[in-house]
């Protein structure tokens, strides 16, 4: 059964995508290279050199280039999420964490993202995860299992006993790959491999949620 809930946060615990548009927007102007809204939806969950090697669509730029490029980028979205407080969290999300909580299971955050602390500080969330895994934690990202391994071994539980929660094709390939249950939470273009897809965490009650669980996985 499952004991504990990993959370991708980039677009299940609040709408960053937004920033990581506007600052990889931002960079791509300055670049004088076209990239769309539609463009940065197949950004959700990449990891930041990969995203960057999208936005280029095959130029090729020196390595120092390329360093210099994602320093530009993440200092645009650091500026923009200094905005960021507990207002900007999804509905639900922290409505189901402190259940989580209450209920003597564990959850982890799972983000590919260099800047997860700083975020769930800022959303005032930081206190209801037992455990965190960022973009710090491994080398091999999503698609590779390796986060979501990484943040259960820190949670103590092995992946059976899990849930991962994501709103990225790479995301739930990561967590299928690692032998998790999987919550995907948006269209079913993008997860719908998930064992469990949901529009929102909006009204998600834990009880509703681990019995949805128990018959899908
Ligand atoms: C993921 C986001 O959570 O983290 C991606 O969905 C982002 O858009 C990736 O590129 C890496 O984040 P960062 O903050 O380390 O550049
Ligand atoms: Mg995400």
């Amino acid at each position: 059964s499952i004991k504990g809930f990993i959370f991708d946060l980039d677009g299940v615990v609040t709408d960053t995508a937004e920033y990581h548009y506007q600052a990889w927007k931002r960079l791509a102007d300055e670049l004088g290279i076209p990239f769309t809204r539609e463009e940065n939806e197949a950004l959700r969950g990449i990891p930041r050199r990969e995203s960057l090697l999208m936005l280029l669509k095959g130029r090729t730029y020196p390595e120092t280039t390329l360093d210099e490029l994602m320093e530009r980028k993440n200092r645009y979205y650091l500026e923009y999420i200094r905005a960021i407080s507990p207002r900007d969290l999804l509905p639900g999300a922290r409505e189901l964490l402190q259940e989580i909580r209450a209920a003597g299971l564990k959850a982890a955050l799972g983000s590919a993202s260099k800047n997860a602390r700083e975020v769930i500080e800022r959303l005032g969330i930081a206190d209801l995860f037992d455990a965190i895994a960022d973009g710090y934690s491994v080398t091999r990202q999503k698609p590779a299992p390796d986060l979501f391994l990484h943040a259960a071994a820190l949670l103590g539980l092995p992946p059976t006993e899990c849930a991962v929660v994501e709103d990225a094709t790479a995301g739930v390939e990561a967590a299928l790959a690692g032998g998790f249950t999987v919550i995907g939470i948006g269209p079913h273009e993008r997860v719908g491999r998930a064992h469990l897809v949901l529009p929102s965490l909006a009204g998600v009650s834990l009880s509703k949620l681990l019995e949805q669980l128990s018959v899908s996985a």
